[in-house]
């Protein structure tokens, strides 16, 4: 999604702002733009497609020390040139950035613009023609600034350069994410300290409703009313190796390879001193007094949700209730007497996910942020947090964080249980590594995953893929791994529903991702396997060792069932990683998707 770079101070700001974008490709984009402003004014650069089609456009001849960057993942209006970032203001006095969308711009553009020409379909040129009307109205550029803020809705991080001033970067923040960082004789904005890394680990966090005079050597933050604001710098726990691909050709398969190492951190991270696994006793306190657990999330956060709920349920005897953030926020259940909610989410910046915690904190209710962002939003503004521990996940499909969610979900559900004095029928340290061990002996299996990929998916239009108990919702996360990186049309269904209606797709040769990891649904499983067979299907069944059969295209090392979905996940992302490969999709940065969905 959309990310904003920004830096003042003494250095060739062109190749700063190219190289934090660079760091923010991850995140998805269809078009990027640098502007740069010195003495003789401000020179925009921005172009459709990669940075790498940006860097072709800018001129190296210009020298600059002060400069705004932008990628943009469309929402108002087509990803092309004249859409993309900065914009402009007409007499080109005031460039910006933004990340978010303005709910209100139609009627901003009637109130205040109806005599402006505009020159894209973007709500933020709203803003930036906003700025200059109110400064010919005789308003400085930061009461000019201010005024636009009050008058717009929705959600904004902003980044301003006004000509007359070529030593200020003026910055806003409204439920988008922001940071401002400080350097000697330097300082820059990032919508993500992954993009400013290369330049300081030293970041400031900003509120909602904030706004910021950065200068190459201070930095003063205010609220809309003006009053200043002191807060600390914090260090980026960010290790560059951590954000670098190394040898491996994407950053998916890298990640996919340290999942091993992911579980066997998450031990550590929560083992105390007596080896045993705890978590936050507000954590568990919370838990105790709660009634019902709400899990709001999205996409992969949501299919992990779903095994939460086993888990909470079946281990800690909490019911629970897993929902789709995007739904829960305008269409909420009745809650019970005393709810707990618990927001899963990777990034921590998930708006539909913060939407749903904003309405939630307004009632009062308990929360807790599940992330692998230390300081994200989500883990800001809820009650506590619990981290994932699974480094940073680069790669637009989600597979490391997915696993760690599930680990983490495992840990909280069996650390809360032995609180309130239950002895488990198994010691989750153990199966924990055990389970590291599996996904090793898997991610080692890659040529076989490769050929598995070529027999089933290499000419396929769609595929299915079916389980039962906790296997279907593995089912589910398969088929988004393979849709989302590949384009192949894929669904995840319960084993016994997909003769509900979804049987009427299966036609001669039609693939079948069927997983048989739960011994109590194995004979039902296999027989819903038959049915599809008896269609034409192409079966390729995954199974536990110990309940497979003759036939069965892939025996997944053995692991307690309710450990089965750190593992039985891997053969489906490897699957895809090498569907999508052979399709020459750009498995790392999908189409059409955004690593960090900041809009609603
Ligand atoms: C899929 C994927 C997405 C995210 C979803 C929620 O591979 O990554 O479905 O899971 O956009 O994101 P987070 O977890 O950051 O809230």
């Amino acid at each position: 999604m959309c990310g904003i770079v920004g830096y003042i101070g003494e250095a060739d700001v062109k190749e700063i702002l190219l190289k934090g974008l660079e760091k923010l490709e991850y995140r998805g984009y269809d078009s990027a733009g640098i502007a740069v402003l010195n003495d003789e004014g401000v020179v925009v650069f921005k172009e459709k497609g990669r940075i790498a089609d940006l860097r072709d456009v800018v001129d190296e001849e210009v020298d600059a020390k002060l400069g705004i960057g932008h990628t943009r993942w469309a929402t108002h209006g087509v990803p092309n040139q004249l859409n993309a970032h900065p914009h402009q203001s007409t007499t080109q006095r005031f460039t910006l950035v933004h990340n978010g969308v303005i709910e209100n711009y139609h009627l901003m553009k009637k109130a205040y613009l109806s005599n402006v020409e505009m020159a894209s379909d973007t709500d933020t040129e709203v803003i930036v023609q906003l700025i200059e009307k109110f400064s010919q109205d005789g308003l400085s550029t930061i009461d000019a600034l201010r005024k636009t803020l009050h008058l717009i809705h929705g959600s904004y991080a902003l980044a301003l350069l006004d000509k007359e001033d070529p030593n200020t970067i003026y910055v806003a923040k409204n439920k988008s994410p922001l940071l401002v960082g400080l350097g000697e004789g330097f300082n820059v904005v990032a919508s993500d300290a992954m993009a400013m890394l290369q330049v300081t680990e030293q970041y400031v966090e900003l509120h909602d409703q904030e706004i910021v005079i950065v200068h190459k050597d201070s930095v003063e933050i205010q609220k809309l009313d003006g009053s200043i604001v002191e807060r600390p710098a914090y260090k980026a726990e960010l290790d560059m190796s951590d954000i670098e691909k190394g040898t491996y050709p994407h950053y998916m398969l890298k990640e996919m390879d340290e999942q091993p190492a992911v579980i066997r951190k998450i031990i550590q991270a929560y083992q105390n001193e007596q080896d045993e696994l705890t978590i936050d006793a507000n954590i568990l306190d919370a838990l105790h007094h709660a009634d019902r657990l709400y899990i709001i999330a999205a996409g992969t956060s949501y299919h992990a949700g779903l095994i939460g709920k086993q888990y909470f349920e079946k281990i800690a005897g909490i019911p629970v209730e897993v929902h789709i953030s995007s739904e829960f926020g305008y269409n909420m259940p009745l809650l019970s007497a005393k709810p707990l909610f618990l927001f899963i989410t990777q990034s921590g910046e998930t708006a539909d996910s913060r939407q749903v915690l904003v309405k939630i904190k307004e009632q009062g209710y308990p929360t807790i942020t599940m992330t692998n962002v230390p300081g994200s939003t989500l883990s800001r503004e809820a009650d506590h947090t619990l981290l994932l521990h699974a480094g940073p996940e680069i790669a637009v499909a989600s597979t490391k964080a997915y696993v760690a969610q599930v680990a983490v979900l495992m840990v909280t559900a069996s650390a809360y249980a032995q609180a309130q004095g239950k002895t488990l029928d198994f010691d989750v340290v153990k199966e924990l590594g055990i389970a590291a061990n599996a996904v090793q002996t898997i991610v080692d299996s890659k040529e076989e995953m490769e050929e598995i990929a070529t027999e089933f998916l290499a000419t396929t239009r769609n595929a299915f893929f079916i389980g039962r108990n906790v296997d279907f919702y593995v089912s589910l996360e398969g088929a988004l791994k393979l849709k989302e990186i590949s384009y192949i049309q894929a669904e995840g269904f319960a084993g016994g529903e997909l003769k509900h209606g979804t049987i009427a797709l299966i036609e001669d040769g039609t693939p079948i991702f069927a997983l048989a990891t739960q011994q109590a649904v194995s004979l039902n499983i296999r027989g819903n396997v038959k049915e599809v067979v008896a269609r034409g299907a192409n079966p390729c069944i995954i199974a536990m060792e110990g309940l497979e059969e003759e036939g069965d295209r892939f025996v997944l090392p053995k692991v307690h069932e309710l450990f089965s979905p750190l593992v039985a996940v891997v053969p489906l992302q490897l699957i895809s990683y090498y569907a999508a490969l052979h399709r020459e999709c750009d498995v790392d940065k999908p189409r059409n998707l955004a690593k960090s969905v900041t809009v609603e």
